[in-house]
């Protein structure tokens, strides 16, 4: 599903010869997977061709051969050649990366999170500030009836940049198991604003949608001003639930001795007010469609709308920032890409696989569905498929990936 290199293990670009429903495999690889394993063939592939060869070693693995040995599996994710071809991205004079995006979602009204279960059902949840959580299906189609509906109980308005609101939600570890999961709110109790973290269970008969009665409140904490009331809810690798409760907020941040979350650990990097305001914290890309992001922390600024990036030296310890353009010219000419954005951007977020996503809006107002999700793209890995030496040019050979899910699926 995620490599650079899926369209060519399926031998998908050549029209004239037959649907591949397992990848090709390199013969020696074959041949070992055949002595320990051939049985677990019948489960990855309906192939009656495949399947009545399955007592024939030799012409079990000849069947799942590739006319191309370059790019059998597994030596093509090693292989020195191919992996060079991927280049780098591309950056301009400036230094700036430019990467893609590709439109997710919208009409969207303000979405804060966007998060998934890890269940392997490859859904994606969004939430919007004013209390929904909407569920999308991997083809992303979103479903009609929300996931979640606290409108009524959540505290925001319509006002632009009121900071109150739905801000976080994350699944159990173990959702699968026990189908919890955690919400993240501002609530009026009496007069005063609080926020409150609870958790919930999806309904037994449906998988997608929760169960609203469900609600077991775990934490609420009285908030001195309605802004900078957090959001962020995460379980960390030891398996404890992060809940990032906001400093207080009030105008000149006047609370504590330093003012408002000054005395944490210093920070790895900082910038001034002329490249932004407010930092809408990212992710390190950890996906594998784009092995040349990978490592790469990529975050923004949600007054200027500015994509920036940030690269640990593991030798020296520092970070190295590149800004995020869009990429221009013909750089993101490839069908289903863009090179802009909503410049409000408000949060970011991964899918199943790992890959990255960021949500902005042209209106910041709870109520004004013109929130997008976006998917960020380095369009040098679909440059470099299509431009393989002896390839027919396949320039949609990057959504020739995105429109192949549920046959690869299975290969995950
Ligand atoms: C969400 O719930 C509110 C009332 O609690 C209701 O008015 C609204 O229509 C619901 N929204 C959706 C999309 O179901």
């Amino acid at each position: 599903e995620c490599s650079p290199y899926a369209a060519h293990l399926y031998d998908a670009e050549d029209p004239f010869t037959p649907l591949r429903t397992v990848p090709g495999l390199c013969q020696d690889y074959c041949l070992d997977m055949w002595h320990k394993c051939r049985g677990l063939f019948r489960h990855l592939s309906t192939d009656q061709e495949l399947q009545a060869l399955e007592g024939n070693r030799a012409r079990f693995c000849r069947y799942l051969s590739l006319d191309d040995t370059d790019y059998c599996f597994p030596y093509l994710l090693v292989n020195k050649n191919l992996n060079s071809n991927l280049g780098h991205v591309v950056a301009d004079a400036k230094g700036c990366l430019q990467l893609c995006l590709e439109e997710v979602a919208n009409g969207l009204r303000n979405p804060v999170a966007m998060v998934h279960a890890r269940d392997g059902t490859h859904r994606f949840f969004v939430a919007e500030q004013v209390g929904l959580v909407w569920a999308y299906l991997p083809d992303r189609s979103r479903l009609e009836k929300p996931f979640l509906n606290i409108s009524r109980a959540v505290l925001t308005s319509p006002w632009q940049g009121d900071e109150r609101g739905f801000l976080g939600i994350a699944f159990h570890p173990s959702f699968r198991r026990n189908r919890r999961l955690y919400v993240y709110y501002s609530v009026g109790i009496r007069t005063s604003e609080w926020i409150r973290i609870s958790e919930f269970r999806v309904s037994e008969d449906d998988e997608n949608a929760v169960d609203h009665s469900s609600e077991r409140i775990l934490l609420e904490v009285k908030e001195p001003a309605s802004n900078h009331n957090g959001g962020q809810l995460l379980f960390g690798d030891d398996g404890y639930l992060y809940i990032f409760t906001g400093d207080g907020g009030m105008a000149g941040d006047p609370f504590g001795t330093f003012g408002n979350a000054q005395n944490d650990v210093l920070p790895i990097f900082a910038y001034p007010h002329t490249i932004g305001k407010s930092v809408t914290g990212g992710y390190v890309y950890r996906g594998c469609e784009y092995p040349n992001l990978n490592g790469l922390y990529i975050f923004g600024d949600f007054m200027t709308g500015r994509l920036m990036s940030l690269q640990e030296n593991p030798g020296t310890g520092q970070w190295h920032y590149s800004e995020i353009c869009m990429g221009r010219g013909q750089t993101c000419e490839f069908p289903g890409l863009i090179n802009n954005y909503y410049p409000y951007i408000i949060s970011f977020g991964e899918d199943e696989a790992g890959e990255l996503y960021f949500m902005s809006t042209g209106e910041p107002s709870a109520t004004a569905p013109r929130g997008v999700v976006y998917k960020i793209i380095d369009p040098s890995s679909c440059k470099a498929r299509s431009a393989m030496p002896g390839r027919v040019p396949a320039p949609s050979v990057c959504s020739l990936l995105n429109s192949q899910p549920l046959i690869l699926q299975w290969w995950k």
